[in-house]
Parts: structure tokens; C-alpha cells; sequence
């Protein structure tokens, strides 16, 4: 296994650019399963994810191409068969489902299986195929979902925690070939939702609505191939803004796309970190001293749960108390013992997390739990005095193309290493 080196406390200067989206590029690949034609799919990062995802749709007997961030899929033939091998590792291989049901009327998928940030259901994505028709058995660990006809209709996909992303994606892709209308009420506003109906729409599909709470799909009766580009990863763009005013340096991010971070620019002005936006381009840099900050997850538009970790990091530099609020997943507090490895003295209070800082981070041998938890090791690893090491660091192979390697490039001093026994 690898291993980060970071030797602390060098401010990150100069220019990054930043990647695809990962959480736009997987639904979107998959929907490349809704038709028989070729789509070329641009600005895919080349990640773990992406590449399981890659292999996916290859078992499922498409024809795969993925090199130099473009994916080319032609998926002629199709089976619709996922097994556990195949979705144990990506959770979000569960928005295979929607096209699969969509294309072939039937799909088996092996039920994905909760994760370290918390249980992970799917009864919604469930209750959308259901309410398209389709019957829905549970048995042996897998789903099955059948329909001899895929009918329209209206549903309403909020849950406890809100509306879901992949769930909403899951029923846009299998709606998109049903007869018939069909509305999602509740539906997710996540800038990756919208862009899976943009390339629906370019495939063929009737989609209307995405990026508010109701989205309406008129059923067609079959997809074209299609070329597109994937959105900028916002949750890259926050974690290296988030570096950039951890390490007290001057980073300008281009590629990006700022009105999908509005919440997060909001709170980074509200703790004094100055985001200055021109176009794609976001110059970041602090203004004086760090404020403490509260900071609550919530849906888009509200401040993602993938930046909650990355913002603790830097609110334990924020002389005062900040209390981080996690309304998303339950347990996506993993970062918090290790944070308090380098030096942080936080407390959980139920969802919230109480943030004292203040106090310098010193580096430490940490493990990486999960992706974003991950970064916001590397993020509190740039600012201690000293080395840190991040084990485990696959995590963030998973969501971060060539993290490292941008690192450096803004001066960091950022070795990869094989983990030592
Ligand atoms: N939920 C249900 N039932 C469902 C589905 C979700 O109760 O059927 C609950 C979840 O337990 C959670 C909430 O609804 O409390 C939101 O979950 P959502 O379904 O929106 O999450 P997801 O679609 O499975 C995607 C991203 C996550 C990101 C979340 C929230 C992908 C591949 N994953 O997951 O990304 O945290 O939306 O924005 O798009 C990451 O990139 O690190 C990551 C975990």
C-alpha cells in the first residue's frame, strides 16, 4: 500500500488546474449503457473509480476505450447481470441499475453494502424503479428488478436526509426510455444531476427541470450515440482552495466552475479567506488571520457533506470554536481522531463536530478512512510543522487524478512512498 510524505508548512503558490468530475463522470458513463451506439465522453478523470467503472461496463459486454481522459463506449450487446465482485468496491456502481432496467427491462445487481460514512441505503432508488413499474425482489444479496413494462409516473424521492443523488440519476436514466411521463418530486439539485441530463438530452432523452426539486422525463422510444464533456470536479476545486488557505499560500485555480461552490466561496469569505472568481479562473488566498466558522451540510445548494473534512482541517487553524454540523451521512466523522493525531482538539457532539482551534498542527503518521477524509489529512498534513505521513492513501486514488502531482507543482513537498510494514 502507498503512503503520502508531507513535509508541512510551505505555503502553496502558482497555478492549478482542475480535472473532470468524478461524481458527474460515473452516472455518465453509465448511461453510456442506455444505448447501442457509440458516445465519447471527454474529461473523464483518470481515477480508480473511473476505471472500475470503465471495467463495469466492459463485463456488462460494451466495448471500452479510456485513454487520455476520454472514454469511448459502445455498448452494442449487453447483459444485465452486476455481481458482487463487480459493485462491492464502488458503491456507485449502483447507478447501472437505472439504464440496465431502462434498456434491457430486467436487471440483477448485487446490493452495494454500506461504507465507512455511514449506512448507505438505496430504498429510494428502489421505490423510483418501483414506481416505474418495475417488481423489485431482494434475495441473496441481490437486487432484482423486472418490468415488462416501463410505465411514467410521479414519485416523490425525498428521504430522510433529503433528496439523492445517484438514486435521482438511477430513475432519470431508466425514466428516459419508459412510456410516458414521468416527474421526480424531491428531486436532487447537485450540479453532477444536471449534467447527466445534459447528456441524456444529447443521447435523445426528453429531460427537463434538472437542477431544481422537480424534474420531468418524457420517455422516448430509443438513444442515440453522443459526445460530451464532463463538468469541472467541484469538490477538487474546494479541497484545493481549502489547501491553498491552509498553508496561508496563493493559489489560482483554473478550469473550475465557481457558481457551483457558491456555498463554499460564502463560508470561506466568512472565515477570511478571500476567493477571487474571474470566469473559470478563482484566485484564493487568506485575508489575515483565519475565523472560527459554522458550518452545517446540506444538499446543493447547500455547503457539501464532501468538503465537511477538508473545512475541518483548516477551521482547527481558525483561532475560536467552530462547530461542523453533518446533516448528509452519519458517520463521516472519521477524519476527527486522526485530525487530533497532528495536534486538533475536536469534540463529536451527536452530528456536530465542535472545533477548538487555534492551536499549531504537528505532524504524524495518520490513515486515511475514506476520500474526503483523506484530503483533509493531506490539507492539515501541508499545514503542520513537520512530517506527516497519510497511510492508506488508495482512498484518495479513488477521487483525486494525480493529487500529488499538482501539490508539487504549487510547491508542496509531497512524496508518494510504499507503506511500511
Ligand atoms: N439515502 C437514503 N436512501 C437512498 C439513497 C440515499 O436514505 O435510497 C440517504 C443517504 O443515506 C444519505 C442521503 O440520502 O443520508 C444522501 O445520499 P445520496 O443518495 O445523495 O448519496 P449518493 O448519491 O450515494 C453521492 C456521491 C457522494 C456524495 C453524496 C451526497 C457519487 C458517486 N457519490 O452519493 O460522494 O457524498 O452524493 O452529495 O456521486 C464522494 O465523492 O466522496 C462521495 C461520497
Amino acid at each position: 500500500m502507498e503512503s503520502f510524505l508531507i513535509k508541512g508548512g510551505v505555503p502553496l503558490r502558482g497555478t492549478v488546474e482542475i480535472s473532470g468530475s468524478k461524481n458527474a463522470a460515473l452516472p455518465i458513463m453509465a448511461a453510456t449503457l442506455l444505448t447501442s451506439e457509440p458516445c465519447v465522453i471527454r474529461r473523464v478523470p483518470d481515477l480508480s473509480d473511473t476505471r472500475f467503472m470503465a471495467q463495469i461496463l466492459a463485463a456488462l459486454g460494451a466495448e471500452v476505450k479510456f485513454e487520455n481522459g476520454t472514454l469511448t463506449s459502445r455498448a452494442k450487446k449487453i447483459g444485465g447481470y452486476a455481481d458482487y465482485e463487480l459493485v462491492r468496491k464502488m458503491r456507485g456502481s449502483i447507478c447501472i441499475m437505472g439504464p440496465l432496467l431502462g434498456r434491457l427491462r430486467q436487471a440483477r445487481v448485487s446490493l452495494p453494502g454500506g461504507c465507512i460514512i455511514g449506512a448507505r441505503p438505496i430504498n429510494l432508488h428502489l421505490k423510483g424503479f418501483a414506481a416505474l413499474g418495475a417488481k423489485i425482489q431482494i434475495a441473496g444479496g441481490y437486487i432484482d428488478a423486472t418490468a415488462k413494462k416501463l410505465a411514467g409516473a410521479t414519485m416523490f424521492l425525498g428521504g430522510r436526509a433529503g433528496s439523492t443523488v445517484l438514486g435521482t440519476a438511477n430513475v432519470m436514466m431508466a425514466a428516459a426510455l419508459a412510456d410516458g411521463v414521468t416527474v421526480i418530486e424531491s428531486a436532487a439539485c447537485e450540479p453532477e444531476v444536471v449534467d447527466l441530463a445534459r447528456f441524456l438530452n444529447a443521447m435523445g432523452a426528453k429531460v427537463s427541470g434538472a437542477g431544481s426539486p422537480t424534474i420531468t422525463i418524457t420517455g422516448v422510444k430509443k438513444l442515440h450515440g453522443a459526445e460530451h464533456e464532463v463538468i469541472p470536479d467541484r469538490i477538487e476545486t474546494a479541497t484545493f482552495m481549502i489547501a491553498a488557505a491552509a498553508t496561508n499560500g496563493e493559489v489560482t485555480i483554473t478550469g473550475a466552475q465557481p457558481d457551483h461552490l457558491r456555498a463554499v466561496i460564502d463560508k470561506l469569505g466568512e472565515a477570511k479567506v478571500s476567493v477571487r472568481r474571474r470566469g473559470d479562473t478563482l484566485v484564493v488566498r487568506r485575508q489575515g488571520r483565519l475565523k472560527s466558522v459554522d458550518v452545517t451540510t446540506l444538499p446543493h445548494s447547500g455547503f457539501p457533506t464532501d468538503v465537511q473534512a477538508q473545512m475541518m482541517a483548516l477551521l482547527t487553524l481558525a483561532p475560536g470554536i467552530s462547530i461542523i454540523t453533518e446533516r448528509i451521512f452519519e458517520a463521516r466523522f472519521m477524519h476527527v481522531s486522526e485530525l487530533a493525531r497532528l495536534g486538533a482538539d475536536i469534540e463529536i457532539e451527536g452530528p456536530s463536530a465542535i472545533v477548538k482551534g487555534g492551536r499549531p498542527l504537528s505532524g504524524a503518521p495518520v490513515m486515511a478512512s475514506d476520500l474526503r477524509a483523506s484530503a483533509a489529512l493531506v490539507i492539515a498534513g501541508l499545514a503542520a510543522k513537520g512530517t506527516t505521513q497519510v497511510n492508506r492513501i488508495y482512498h484518495l486514488d479513488r477521487g483525486y487524478e494525480r493529487m500529488d502531482e499538482k501539490l508539487r507543482k504549487l510547491g508542496a513537498r509531497i512524496q508518494r512512498i510504499e507503506e511500511k510494514a
